[in-house]
């Protein structure tokens, strides 16, 4: 069995010790090219979500069945639309519990970000809701729960959206890699989602590792063609470092939007972390491995194996993306905002206290699936509240619409937090450890006793800003702005 250690030595490129890791270095640039307009009439796409029970058998063929929830007949649907197409998608909720969809790095209005409580009232057994809004950038999404998300997205509810519309020139073929754990115990039912060592550390993991929900993804791939690979974390809890051996392999976006392409050498995905990658396939019969090297034991994400005519005869030398169309957070009147990730202090009712009796929000009751019955973090000191019937607490600030805001995100624990803030796509800035590609992200991975600086412009609404280790936001790592 291949170490880690080992692999990094075989992948080579002159990397410092694991803790230093630059992750990734720049190739010939390559700059992105301008994007073409929005088509003039954009296309309407409906589609119909069924959240729903059904078995399937995660455990192998041979194995017991599992009783998993999806968005209608299969485990994670993707759902393919172009820049500027309107997405109308209607939740029906057969689940025995409330529920919602959030568009997890998807730039919505406020009332389309489905966070029961916050920015919808939940959609009840039985209840449907449609969401409808034009999608406006490209690139690699999904969507999820609010409520209970150990729980949800533990038992299977997420679905992928792929926003087309980047490829200056078309790749040759696409692959998609869903990677989520399950925790199941041998009989197919599911264990707990989540235990108290668990939640006050770096989270419990699943017992089973599945790309594409099976144990060992194989594919075959056109031979020496580009094929763009789309790399998705959706495991609740797990931090992987992705690396590819058998190809040369480029990093093209990241959280879905494209940055001037990246040779990879290994680059650490966080929970709700996505990257898209542009690989050289080799000739018939070549074997790509995607592995992740951050367990002691190195795990395949995927096997390709090219076969066929061989599509390309230049060098690898890929078409870039067009540039992604973000708001442009201004460095001159940037406001500075801090925030400490730690471990919670014991008073919630220290901000109960604090509630602006004029705010809407806090007349609205919490119920107790949105809340866990521990507090182990928090946000600046502050968390999210635990225990059940509760008002909203208060916002973590008050942006202003339009204005640049810079945020220092500090992590004051030995445990990473991959932080997500809803409804804004932000600029990763730099780290106080590693050296990242300045880029564009919806979540960024905070490493113990790292400074993550990102930088955006506020958007009206109500934005969720949490960890996404779920059992990490459900005891306490969460907050919100209010911005007007
Ligand atoms: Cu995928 Cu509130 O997040
Ligand atoms: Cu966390």
């Amino acid at each position: 069995m291949l170490t880690r250690r080992r692999a990094l030595a075989v992948l080579g490129a002159g990397l410092a010790t694991p803790a230093l890791l630059s992750f990734a270095r720049k190739s010939a640039a390559r700059p992105l090219l301008q994007p073409p307009p929005k088509p003039a009439a954009p296309a309407v796409y409906d589609i119909a979500l069924e959240a729903k029970a059904r078995n399937v058998k995660l455990l192998g063929p041979d194995g017991p069945e599992s009783t998993v929830w999806t968005y209608g007949d299969e485990l994670f649907p993707i759902l393919r639309l172009k820049r500027g197409d309107r997405l109308r998608a209607t939740i029906k909720n057969s689940l025995a519990e409330h529920t919602s969809i959030h568009w997890h790095g998807v730039r919505v209005p406020n009332d389309m970000d489905g966070v029961q409580y916050v920015t919808q009232r939940p959609v009840e057994p039985s209840e449907s809701f449609m969401y409808d809004f034009p999608v406006p950038d490209t690139g690699t999404f999904f969507f999820h729960p609010h409520c209970n998300e150990v729980g949800q997205v533990g038992h299977g509810l997420a679905g992928v959206l792929i926003v087309e519309g980047d490829e200056s020139r078309a790749f040759d073929d696409e692959v998609v890699l869903i990677a989520k754990d399950w925790r199941l115990d041998p009989d197919g039912s599911f264990l707990p989602f989540s235990t108290d060592s668990g939640a006050a550390r770096a989270g419990t993991f699943g017992t089973l590792r599945t790309v594409n929900a099976v144990p060992k993804f194989m594919r075959k791939v056109p031979a020496a063609a580009d094929i763009r690979l789309r790399i998705l974390n959706l495991d609740s809890t797990r931090m992987m470092d992705v690396g590819i051996e058998g190809a040369e392999a480029l990093i093209i976006a990241i959280d879905g939007n494209p940055l001037e392409p990246i040779a990879l050498d290994s680059w650490r995905l966080g929970a709700a972390s996505r990257l898209d990658l542009v690989v050289r396939t080799p000739k018939a019969g070549g074997k790509i491995l995607v592995r992740d090297y951050f367990p002691a034991e190195i795990f395949n994400l995927a096997e390709l194996e090219a076969e066929g005519p061989e599509r390309r005869s230049t060098s690898f030398d890929p078409a870039p993306l067009y540039a992604p169309i973000l708001p442009q957070p201004d460095p001159a009147t940037a406001e500075t905002q801090a925030f400490v990730f730690g471990a919670a202090s014991d008073s919630i009712a220290s901000f109960i206290d604090t509630l602006d009796p004029n705010d809407p929000l806090s007349k609205v009751i919490l119920d107790e699936l949105c809340t866990a019955s521990r507090t182990f973090w928090a946000i600046n000191k502050r968390s999210w509240p635990n225990d059940g019937h509760r008002n909203l607490p208060p916002p973590l600030a008050r942006l202003k619409a339009g204005k640049s805001y810079r945020f220092t995100l500090q992590n004051a624990t030995p445990h990473p937090h991959p932080i997500h803030l809803h409804g804004h796509t932000f600029k990763v800035l730099g780290s106080s450890k590693r050296s990242l590609p300045v880029h564009y992200a919806d979540t960024v991975l905070v490493l113990p006793k790292e400074r993550i600086e990102i930088a955006f412009v506020a958007t009206p609404g109500k934005w969720m800003f949490h960890c996404h280790i779920l059992e990490h936001l459900e005891t306490g790592m969460m907050g919100y702005f209010a911005n007007t």
